[in-house]
């Protein structure tokens, strides 16, 4: 199982020792963009995903939640970022999929808890991620909404019948009491924000929500 620090929790004051803090226990970081548009919140972009950049070695995975992000793809490869994840109810994803395949960044697609994953089913051939929003994407520390757990399911009897080399990624409201539910859905990269960052040691607390999933997964 794989652990994903989301650092929209973290404190921006003091964002290099956040990353520090974390980067024992996370196998990738997960940075949330958001436009104020597609969502009403408003937090990052290219500039705050080169600071960490420079900083670690750890995967950057942009989770876009943004209006058009044709417009910014370029912005974020030139940042540093490893991937970034477009979400499916802006539209037929291909074109921003063959974007950031010219620019050597890995492909993800996510869908929010509302959309049925009938959406992105014959996109799974040509995506290295596919994210499962399991809270409404804008904010963390929001609540874990269990009936996604179906669409993972779904998701990872498909992309296991087929042989795809495609990753399961869940996002919202992952702790240690949500995490083992995810797990045995089938999920292979759990995202936490507060979770991790709100704890007193963030580190340990990324290792307490990777040990409740594995008891129960051996991914
Ligand atoms: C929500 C973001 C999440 C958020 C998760 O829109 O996509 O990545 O940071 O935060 P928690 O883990 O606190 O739900
Ligand atoms: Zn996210």
């Amino acid at each position: 199982m794989k652990l994903a620090p989301s650092i929209l929790s973290a404190d921006f004051a003091d964002l290099a020792a956040e990353v520090d803090r974390v980067t024992e226990a996370a196998d990738l970081l997960h940075v949330d963009v958001m436009d104020g548009h597609f969502v009403p919140n408003l937090t990052i972009g290219p500039v705050v995903v080169s600071a960490p950049r420079k900083r670690t070695e750890l995967f950057l995975d942009c989770h876009l939640m943004i209006d058009n992000p044709a417009v910014l793809i370029d912005d974020f490869a030139d940042a540093g970022a490893d991937r970034c994840i477009v979400h499916i109810e802006l539209g037929d994803p291909r074109p921003l999929f063959d974007e950031l395949r010219s620019r050597n960044v890995g492909v993800g697609l996510v869908l929010n808890p509302e959309t049925a994953i009938d959406a992105v089913l014959p996109y799974l051939g040509d995506i290295d991620l596919l994210l499962v929003m399991s809270v409404n994407p804008g904010w963390g520390g929001q609540g874990f909404i269990p009936e996604v757990l179906d669409k993972v399911r779904v998701a990872r009897t498909v992309i296991d019948e087929r042989g795809l080399d495609v990753e399961i990624e869940i996002d919202g409201g992952i702790n240690v009491d949500t995490a083992p539910a995810a797990a045995e859905a089938g999920v292979d990269i759990l995202v936490a924000g507060s979770a991790v960052f709100g704890a007193p040691d963030p580190r340990a607390a990324a290792h307490a929500i990777r040990d409740a999933a594995e008891a129960v997964s051996t991914r």
